[in-house]
């Protein structure tokens, strides 16, 4: 971690006092560490204690700005290779979930655009709340990075899930974070999302449940570590992500056409829509009116994309398809990943709770045609798009390494 500028943030909790080690641990890489206080934060620890530790100066009021030629809580959220919130209580997670900024801590957090690692402390009934875990689970999605807390006496007097998580193992994961920074400078996405809409008439389509959330999730974590990113959306809610060249499209014919048009300039696709496999035979001009009796539509085969590509790719290309399978997982995503020539297959068993279209989470092992497996416990898509994008990284020769 030499030469990095690290921020943490330290919040009022009895935790407080850790992060003062973190902090010593961080200096002793070559750091350079930034301290802000929240007051609750003051009334545990000093700003001197951390001071003395990183030889910076220590904020705690955004009104104290002692350097005339910088606005402070903005030079430091620019400076910051990553922000870090050591001990994180219930109070700045709500504040950061939903861009509240009321004192220093929450304004620069507000500000920065670094990766932020939330290390959380409390008790283990404030930890278990909906209210927190809800929080929680919005910041994940947003790509910021959770230090689970440690199971074990907590100073409130109960045991429990709650304890700030060892100095040792916040300091791995920033350096883990911190590595991620960038390391896709240089690299071409293309990332497919959601699902195609097929028409039958003015009025009706054929779609599925896709709603593209894994799609924009790797599309925004290649972007933030810097890939140059083009994805290819279906029709759907979601707002373009910033950053990102979106090409929309409604059909199938029509992914098709902009997957094979922008294919000869990246270096990795990740194929992450659903495809319809079928279109109706006949697209009719006007409404078509009910009967009495049923109706037979005729639906004819849409190209597999994936096998297009297959047909066109250059072998320095990593293509990446996902399979979503509610049977025979691995058979299954083995089989479509050897006859649509993938490098690799994100299988996902949608019938599982949690993982699937719509959610917020997946459930997913990455298969590679190198025989390797790599089976992810429940996470965030944001989360599984980095793992995803760590397994992209050694592909192309970085020296990510699988933990
Ligand atoms: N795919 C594609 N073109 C299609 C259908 C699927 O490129 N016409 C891609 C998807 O984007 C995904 C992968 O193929 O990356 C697997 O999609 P999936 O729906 O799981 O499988 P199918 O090939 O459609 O097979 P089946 O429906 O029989 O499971």
């Amino acid at each position: 971690m030499k030469d990095c500028d690290i921020v943490v943030g330290v919040t009022g909790g009895i935790a407080a006092y850790k992060s003062a080690a973190l902090c010593s641990q961080l200096v002793k890489t070559g750091a350079r560490v930034h301290v802000i206080l929240t007051r609750a934060a003051a009334k545990f620890i000093t700003p001197l204690t951390f001071q003395s530790i990183t030889k910076q100066p220590v904020a705690v009021d955004i009104f104290d700005e002692s350097d005339p030629s910088v606005i402070r809580h903005i030079h430091l959220a620019d400076l910051a290779d990553v922000f870090v919130v050591a001990p994180a209580t219930a109070d700045i997670i709500a504040k950061a979930a939903w861009g509240l900024a009321d004192d220093m801590l929450s304004t620069t957090l507000l500000a920065t655009t670094a990766p932020v690692v939330f290390a959380p402390a409390m008790n283990v009934h404030m930890f278990a709340h909906p209210a927190v875990q809800e929080n929680i689970a919005r910041l994940r999605a947003r790509g910021c990075v959770f230090v689970d807390p440690g199971e074990g006496p907590l100073a409130c007097g109960y045991t429990g899930k709650g304890r700030l998580a060892e100095p040792d193992e916040i300091a791995g994961v920033v350096e883990a974070v911190l590595g991620r920074r960038r390391d896709m400078a240089g690299m071409r996405l293309l990332v497919t999302a959601g699902a195609t809409r097929e028409p039958f008439d003015p009025v009706r389509v054929l779609s599925n449940r896709s709603t593209g959330k894994m799609g924009y999730a790797v599309a925004e974590a290649a972007r933030d570590r810097g890939a140059e990113v083009m994805l290819v959306a279906g029709p759907g809610e979601l707002p373009p992500p910033g950053g990102i060249r979106v090409l929309r499209v409604e059909t199938a014919l029509e992914m098709l056409d902009a997957v094979l048009e922008n294919l000869p300039d990246c270096d990795v696709l990740v194929k992450a829509a659903a495809v319809s496999d079928y279109r109706p035979a006949t697209v009719h001009t006007s409404k078509v009116k009910k009967t009495d009796g049923p109706v037979v539509v005729e639906f004819v085969r849409n190209p597999d994309i994936l096998m297009e590509v297959a047909r066109r790719r250059r072998a320095d290309q990593v293509i990446i398809g996902f399979a979503a399978e509610t049977d025979d997982v691995e058979k299954n995503a083995r089989d479509k990943m050897e006859y649509k020539n993938l490098d690799y297959i994100v299988a996902n068993d949608v019938s599982m709770p949690g993982a699937g279209f719509g959610t917020d989470t997946n459930v997913v092992t990455i298969y590679g045609r190198d025989g390797t497996a790599r089976a992810l416990p429940p996470m965030s898509k944001r989360e599984v798009a980095d793992c995803l994008l760590d397994v992209v990284v050694r592909a192309r020769g970085g020296v990510k390494q699988e933990s």
